[in-house]
């Protein structure tokens, strides 16, 4: 007989605080886990649903990749407190908490390892191209390093790909205050990686762009470590100037970082620009909000130290945001 249980887990979303883009090199990068979760929910089911509808796995490639072994019909319910698009690994978060559920729901071994090669693999197969570092913190939580030297001791997995190679580690979370800003603009991951490889196969200055965002997120780790917010916050800022001459940035994110600047120690675009989020330092959280939100952009306080990926007790209820979805049919 059919069992129709429900399986439910959920994964946070995610901020960078510094590496974006350079850690798909294999430079270094700095991860937290935020207080915001996509939860997916399935059952077994006579026909294949998402949120209610026929799901087209062609316009869903997480969805596709993932249930590849699946070979029988399931309803997903998805609800989201994370936007889409917006540089907090909604799409990582979304891939990692369906893999649970898909685990548990198959009676199959579930750790955080399997799932990160599982939301990595989702993240490769629907964009292309891109690091582990997303998937690695949505499923671990808290707070993760990338390759950090001289984290040995805490390190959680290592992944390589063609000659790269990532070594996650669990970070201690910083005990600072952070504000979010949405621009709003939703811009996917992928032609923006793009973006910043084919200046640095056209230009070796975008080579040494990309060498000293390794550098700044290096320092950065240290100054996390002597808990000196001001020497974080300008080492953030700098990253944005960075990856402003990457050409990740774009008008909006500029407004909004500049907005946040008198009342922060710093602050950055976060995740792969474009569009979507920036995040301030600060300990005047409520100015930096209200600059934000004087500017047309959306605020809000994180809080950090979120779990990773878990199962859930209760089914997902609906979409609250739309899941990562505008992907053309795949062949
Ligand atoms: O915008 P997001 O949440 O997909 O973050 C992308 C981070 C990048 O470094 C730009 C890409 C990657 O895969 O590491």
């Amino acid at each position: 007989m059919m069992s129709s249980e429900w399986y439910t887990a959920s994964a946070p979303g995610k901020f960078v605080i510094l590496g974006e883009h350079a850690v798909v090199y294999g430079k270094p990068a700095i991860v937290l886990a935020v207080d915001r979760r996509i939860t997916c929910s399935i059952r077994r089911s006579p026909r294949n649903t998402l949120n209610g509808e026929y799901i087209d796995f062609n316009r869903q490639p997480h969805f596709r990749y993932l249930t590849r072994d699946v070979h029988y019909a399931m309803d997903y319910v998805t609800s989201s407190e994370i936007p889409p698009g917006s540089g907090m690994g909604s799409s990582a978060a979304l891939s990692a908490a369906l893999a649970m559920a898909i685990r548990e729901e198959r009676g199959e071994p579930v750790d955080e390892r399997s799932l990160v090669d599982e939301a990595y693999g989702a993240e490769l197969f629907a964009q292309g191209n891109g690091s582990p570092m997303d998937a690695s913190a949505c499923v671990h939580g808290k707070g993760i390093g990338v390759n950090i030297p001289g984290a040995g001791d805490r390190e959680l997995w290592t992944i390589t790909k063609g000659d790269r190679t990532w070594r996650v580690s669990d970070l201690d979370v910083p005990d600072m205050t952070f504000v979010i800003g949405n621009t709003g603009i939703r811009a996917a991951t992928g032609p923006l990686v793009d973006k910043v490889r084919r200046y640095m196969q056209s230009n070796h200055f975008a080579c040494d762009v990309v060498e000293e965002i390794a550098a700044v997120t290096l320092m950065g780790y240290n100054a996390i470590r002597r808990n000196d917010v001001e020497e974080l916050g300008s080492l953030m800022t700098r990253d944005h100037k960075l990856l402003s001459i990457l050409g990740v940035s774009c008008r909006e994110l500029n407004k909004l970082v500049n907005a946040s600047l008198p009342y922060s120690y710093g602050a950055k675009l976060t995740g792969s620009g474009g569009g979507g989020c920036m995040v301030a330092l600060t300990d005047e959280p409520q100015k930096v909000v209200d600059a934000i939100e004087a500017r047309g952009g959306t605020a809000y306080v994180v809080k950090t130290g979120s779990d990773g990926v878990r199962m859930e007790p209760t089914p997902a209820s609906g979409p609250l945001m739309d899941i990562p979805m505008d992907y053309p049919p795949r062949q």
